[in-house]
């Protein structure tokens, strides 16, 4: 009986630490082996999800995918992302942290959107920078690998704020991905960030924010942004 109880208020325990879903200093400090309690809980179960344009994934859209995670979300979810530009625009909210956007390690899982600062929102109201995102990672603990983000506007016609991808959760790390835009391209938004082996292309303030971040990363900067060819190979060049 007594077993039993404190089974039970064990239970409750871990219940209440993983399902909180803002985060509070404690969760990144309490660690044990270097790594956050709450991490190791989340990476304990991982699940997988599969996105592709075809008709072999349960899911034709990374937005759909994030939709089917119960929120608030306490485990690692990887979002297996096939070859294909997904034409979304994407917010990871705070409730589901421990995602993982994973692409195909050819370098072709692209997420674009095109919105920019001047964009009219559902309000009635310009975007401007922070919600022009292509992507924006609200939550923690985000991993993304072998994936391309991108913000298309107004290419290559008019240089705005447009960005890519806005990295507010804290803990995100990102590999072998690429960045692509024009002006804002990456808002490090906060938190601690890392990003190793990555491309990060742009002809204005192009990484900016107030992120504490680790960049093992080649930075290109446009040299002309509109003054180049008239061509999406032109000024916003690919590498894929
Ligand atoms: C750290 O985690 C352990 C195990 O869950 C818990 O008992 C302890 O209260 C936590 N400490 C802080 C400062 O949150
Ligand atoms: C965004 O793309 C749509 C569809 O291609 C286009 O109609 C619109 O003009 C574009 N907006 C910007 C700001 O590039």
């Amino acid at each position: 009986m007594v077993l039993k109880i404190l089974f039970l208020q064990f239970f409750c325990l871990v219940i209440l630490i993983s399902s909180s879903s803002s985060s509070s200093l404690s969760d990144f400090t309490n660690t044990s082996n270097g790594i956050d309690l709450k991490l190791q809980q989340a990476e304990a179960d991982p699940v997988i999800v599969k996105v592709s344009k075809d008709a072999s994934s349960k899911f034709k859209t990374v937005q759909d995918a994030l939709n089917s995670i119960q929120q608030p979300n306490n485990k690692r979810v990887i979002v297996s992302i096939a070859t294909g530009v997904y034409r979304e625009k994407i917010v990871i909210p705070i409730t589901l942290p421990f995602i993982t956007f994973l692409g195909d390690a050819k370098g072709n899982s692209k997420i674009t959107w095109n919105d920019s600062y001047s964009t009219i929102g559902s309000d009635g109201k310009p975007l401007e920078t922070y919600k022009s995102a292509s992507v924006a990672v609200e939550a923690d603990y985000f991993i993304a690998i072998n994936m391309i983000f991108k913000n298309t506007a107004y290419f290559p016609t008019k240089v705005e704020q447009a960005v890519a991808i806005r990295v507010t959760g804290n803990k995100a790390a990102f590999y072998n991905c690429l960045f692509y835009g024009v002006q804002d391209t990456l808002y490090d938004h906060k938190g601690l960030h890392y990003f190793k082996n990555c491309y990060i292309q742009g002809a204005v303030d192009f990484v900016f924010g107030d992120g504490t971040s680790l960049y093992e990363a080649k930075v290109v900067l446009l040299p002309t942004a509109l003054q180049a060819p008239v061509t999406d190979a032109g000024a916003l060049v690919e590498l894929n």
